[in-house]
Parts: C-alpha cells; sequence; structure tokens
C-alpha cells in the first residue's frame, strides 16, 4: 500500500517534471508517461541489444503478454552500451513507470537507477540476468542457470560419446582435446554456466580422458566480453594457431551461448573442419544455449551438435505474474530463496527448467512447442 501511494506521488511529481520540460525525451518508447494511474499502469521494460534474437524474443513476449494485461509497456534496446542502458532506465523512471523489469548489460552498473527506482516506490525486476550489488532488487526471474551449465557440459560429453548423467550409454575413453568458453565477466550467468559445466567436465579433465590442450582453464582466461561473436571467433583462430599447429585436431568447444558457437563454429571452417560433424575432418562437438534459429539450422544440418533451450515464452510470463504481483500489493511467488545473492543480499527468484537439444530433439522440443515452425528451421530464419 505505501509502495503504491509513495509511487503514485513521485509519479505526479515527475509527470509535472516532465511537463514542464517538454514532454518526451530521446529514446523514449510506447511509454505513456502517465504511468501511476489505477486504469493504466505503464511497465519499464529494458533488454540488453537487439543483434542477439533471444532478447528481442524476450522484450517481445513480455512486452504482448504485458499489454494482453492491460498495461502500458516501454520496452527499450540499449544496444550493448551500458550508458544507453542507463539512461533509458533513468528516463523510464522519471517518465513515471510502475514497475521495472531489466536484463542488464552489466550487472552492477545500474546501481544509481535503482536507488532512484527505490526512492519512487517502484519494485524492480532483475529478468534473466542478476543485477548484482545492489539492495533495490525484488525478484529475479530465470532458469536455474547452473543446471544450465551441467546439461552444457553433459551435451559436451555426449556429443563426443562420453558416458554421462544424460547420456549413460556413452563408451569412448578419449583422449579428446576441448577448449573452453564462457560468457561475458559482467553478467553473473557466466559463471553459473562455466562452474556448472566444469562440475562435469573437470573430473574428465583430471583423468584423462579431456584434455584442454590450450591449457586455458580459468574462467577469467576464456570469458568472453558482451557475448560477443567476433572475440569468440577471433579467440578460437588464436587457439588454433597457437595450440594446434602440429597436426592435432579439436574435438570438442565448450561453448556457453549460440552467438558464441557460430563465432566458433566460422573459426574451424575457416580453417578446414568440416562442413559437419560427419565430415572427414569433423566439425569438433560444439555446445550452445537459446535455440537461436541460425544455430537450430545449423544442429539440423550437422554442424554445431547442440544447444540449450530456453523458453523465453515463459520467462517473459513469470515477469509478467512478478510484476502483476508487486502492482497489487503483493510478493511474487519463488521457488528459490537460496541461490542468488546479488552481493549485498539473497533475491528472492523463480526459476524455470531447461532442454537440451540435439538434431532429433528439434521436432518434439522446438517445432511441437511452436517456438520454432519448421520452415524456419529450415531457413535458419525467423519470420
Ligand atoms: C545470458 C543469458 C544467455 C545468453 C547470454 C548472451 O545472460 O542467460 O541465455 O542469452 O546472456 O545473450
Amino acid at each position: 500500500m505505501s509502495r503504491k501511494l509513495g509511487l503514485t506521488a513521485a509519479s505526479a511529481v515527475l509527470a509535472l517534471t516532465l511537463a514542464a520540460c517538454g514532454g518526451e525525451g530521446a529514446g523514449s518508447g510506447s511509454g505513456s508517461g502517465g504511468g501511476g494511474s489505477d486504469e493504466e499502469q505503464s511497465i519499464g521494460v529494458s533488454m540488453p541489444t537487439q543483434t542477439s534474437e533471444r532478447w528481442i524474443a524476450d522484450g517481445d513476449a513480455v512486452k504482448e503478454q504485458l499489454e494482453a494485461e492491460g498495461y502500458t509497456v516501454d520496452l527499450q534496446f540499449a544496444g550493448d552500451d551500458i550508458p544507453t542502458q542507463s539512461q533509458q532506465v533513468d528516463q523510464m523512471i522519471t517518465q513515471g513507470a510502475d514497475a521495472l523489469i531489466i536484463a542488464a548489460i552489466d550487472g552492477t552498473a545500474l546501481s544509481s537507477q535503482l536507488q532512484a527506482a527505490a526512492d519512487a516506490g517502484i519494485p524492480v525486476i532483475s529478468y534473466d540476468r542478476l543485477i548484482r550489488d545492489s539492495e533495490n532488487v525484488d525478484f529475479y526471474v530465470s532458469f536455474d542457470n547452473f543446471k544450465v551449465g551441467v546439461a552444457q557440459g553433459n551435451a559436451l560429453l555426449t556429443g563426443l560419446g562420453i558416458a554421462n548423467d544424460d547420456a549413460p550409454d556413452g563408451t569412448a575413453t578419449g583422449p579428446f582435446n576441448i577448449e573452453l568458453f564462457a560468457g561475458s565477466l559482467d553478467d553473473n550467468n557466466a559463471f553459473f554456466f562455466f562452474d556448472g559445466a566444469m562440475s562435469v567436465l573437470q573430473p574428465k579433465i583430471d583423468d584423462g580422458t579431456l584434455v584442454v590442450k590450450s591449457g586455458q582453464t580459468d574462467i577469467e582466461q576464456v570469458a568472453t566480453l558482451r557475448w560477443q561473436q567476433e572475440t569468440a571467433q577471433k579467440r578460437m583462430e588464436d587457439l588454433l594457431t597457437s595450440s594446434y599447429n602440429d597436426g592435432s585436431k579439436v574435438n570438442g568447444v565448450l561453448s556457453p551461448y549460440d552467438g558464441l558457437s557460430r563465432g566458433i563454429i566460422t573459426a574451424l571452417q575457416n580453417a578446414g573442419y568440416g562442413p559437419t560433424i560427419d565430415a572427414a575432418n569433423p566439425m569438433p562437438i560444439v555446445t550452445g544455449q537459446d535455440a537461436e534459429i541460425a544455430s537450430v539450422k545449423l544442429i539440423a544440418d550437422g554442424v554445431q551438435s547442440s544447444t540449450i533451450f530456453k523458453d523465453t515464452r515463459l520467462l517473459a510470463e513469470q515477469a509478467v505474474i512478478a510484476a502483476q504481483a508487486f502492482l497489487e500489493g503483493n510478493e511474487p511467488e519463488a521457488n528459490d530463496t537460496e541461490s542468488y545473492d546479488n552481493g549485498v543480499k539473497v533475491v528472492p527468484s523463480y526459476l524455470l527448467p531447461v532442454e537440451t537439444v540435439f538434431t532429433d530433439d528439434i521436432q518434439s522440443v522446438l517445432i511441437d512447442s511452436e517456438y520454432w515452425t519448421a520452415d524456419e528451421v529450415a531457413s535458419g530464419q525467423a519470420d
């Protein structure tokens, strides 16, 4: 109740300020600027980038579902630029957003915006990526990110034919040469993915089944700033030059995200691997995440081995449920109150399960659920 009252008062002040300033500033989206009225509550949705189709899908799904519930939505993408995201969130607050849903570029960079949101009584939902080092994060919706990493590690083992929890029948003993990639160190998820994957890969490295020929096994050595495809491609090229110029072959690559996987695959193709896992000079087993359509096509074509499917429609639904709960003066229901310490507090979370997708799973997991159509998989492009 007090949250709502504080919010309404703050919104009124801000709306007046805005009116005095002559209305909307640059970069404003569909926000009404009149949030705070009971009839038309507005929600700011801040997504990191449009270069990855997953975030476009997330943004669209959140917007659509919020609008279906009668909210006005201000959806902004920040072009992977931290100052742009800060400015967009600032603007959502000054325009009177009643709640914020944020997938941060840098999980530590939004503290002053979040303080302003808290001062205005605006609840903040951290979307997929945990916002760190701030008291003012009210809820977290995501997937079980450690399990994503475990699934990626197991998918690499399965692809190589090594027995693991997901595929106990594997008989391959190696040794296999693998290389490791991680995501952006400013994204909390990168650590969960890497730690999860290493929980199943490290024992196989220790017993000699897997060999990381470059010797690069620390997350700091294998990280990829901003999850950039080109950065991963460049690092893979460098690894091939530095560690595989003696005729030895790469057999597998742990990649935490489809965009990186595509960069890695390009580097490998340019070096003569492939074109497919079945080729005479086989494409190594490359993992992924997000079931991006370009990568699903690569999996259908036998080029990329696997991806991890995270249904963005369900994540959007949880974000909407959480926002609605806050706006009705309730606390959203968490299913995890232990895993996600953001450095200041443990943020109550709702975590969704994930599914591993190999070629044979595309139909049952992605097409039957209408995430992608058969035509989209065939063309590698979203309609
Ligand atoms: C992570 C997210 C992954 C992937 C990656 C790159 O935060 O959990 O699913 O999308 O960012 O965008």
